[in-house]
């Protein structure tokens, strides 16, 4: 069975004693994962050290970088690169997230690149892809997001893209209080595991983990990842708030 993932993404939010304070409260909140669920924090890059300390021995639980550059080294005044990361723990980076895409011009092109960084240095990408609302309006969504895959990942070969993640998150969604219905996300999702099929063979379809995103709640998780084609979420606003995140954690399936 593919991985079942509980992704927070804490975007520019809360001081350092306020993340270490989150984390602690989290830790003493009574929540499980059992060997086929992960719980991965999508923590701001100051933090990353001091976050991943707090759950070195906590099994099951990562600590992932928001966004990394498309070189190894050199001259890029304030950028961070996948070396950096991994040398410090870090196992996971969320790649191409709609907020990245529309505020910093990240371009489908730009995220092969920096998906190509993450697998020559064994960091996992959490590649993003979704519609703005005119597309969805438009009834346009199915080839809007096959096109963010293809120019995006599908130079991989299928053993790079066994065992994925992918996060579909409708950009109207996200932060809205708006969710994807249960049919809309199902549907999305079983889009992209078809699209997946279709290029790299129904075997390693299926072990792709597609998360949702999108105003994903303690109250919805339960019924949202109860669907066939999703395998957990990533999770902004609910991420801030310990027993929450707890909640949707305890919500992903067995
Ligand atoms: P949200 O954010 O849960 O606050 O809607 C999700 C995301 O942007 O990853």
């Amino acid at each position: 069975m593919r991985k079942q993932l509980a992704a927070a993404n804490w975007k520019m939010n809360l001081t350092l004693q306020q993340a270490e304070a989150l984390v602690d409260e989290l830790l003493a909140t009574p929540f499980s994962l059992n060997e086929n669920q992960q719980a991965v924090f999508g923590v701001p890059f100051p933090y990353l050290i001091a976050i991943h300390n707090k759950f070195i021995g906590k099994n099951n639980c990562y600590v992932s970088a928001q966004n990394c550059y498309t070189q190894k080294s050199g001259a890029y005044t304030g950028e961070t690169s996948v070396e950096m990361l991994t040398s410090i723990g870090v196992t996971h980076v969320i790649i191409g997230h709609s907020e990245r895409r529309e505020f910093f011009n990240e371009s489908n092109a730009m995220l092969a690149e920096k998906i190509n960084c993450c697998l020559s240095n064994n960091l996992k990408p959490i590649f993003c892809c979704g519609e703005p609302l005119q597309i969805r309006d438009a009834e346009s969504q199915n080839s809007f997001v096959e096109t963010q895959l293809k120019e995006s990942l599908f130079h991989l070969t299928a053993e790079q893209i066994t065992n994925f993640i992918i996060a579909y998150e409708p950009i109207w969604a996200i932060g809205t209080g708006k969710t994807a219905s249960n049919e809309q996300a199902q549907q999305m999702h079983k889009h992209i595991r078809t699209v997946l099929a279709n290029n790299y063979g129904l075997d390693v379809a299926n072990t792709i983990s597609i998360l949702y995103g999108g105003s994903v709640k303690a109250t919805n998780a339960g019924d949202i990842f109860a669907q066939p084609d999703v395998d957990g979420g990533l999770v902004g606003g609910a991420s801030l708030v310990a027993a929450d995140f707890a909640a949707i954690i305890n919500s992903l399936k067995k």
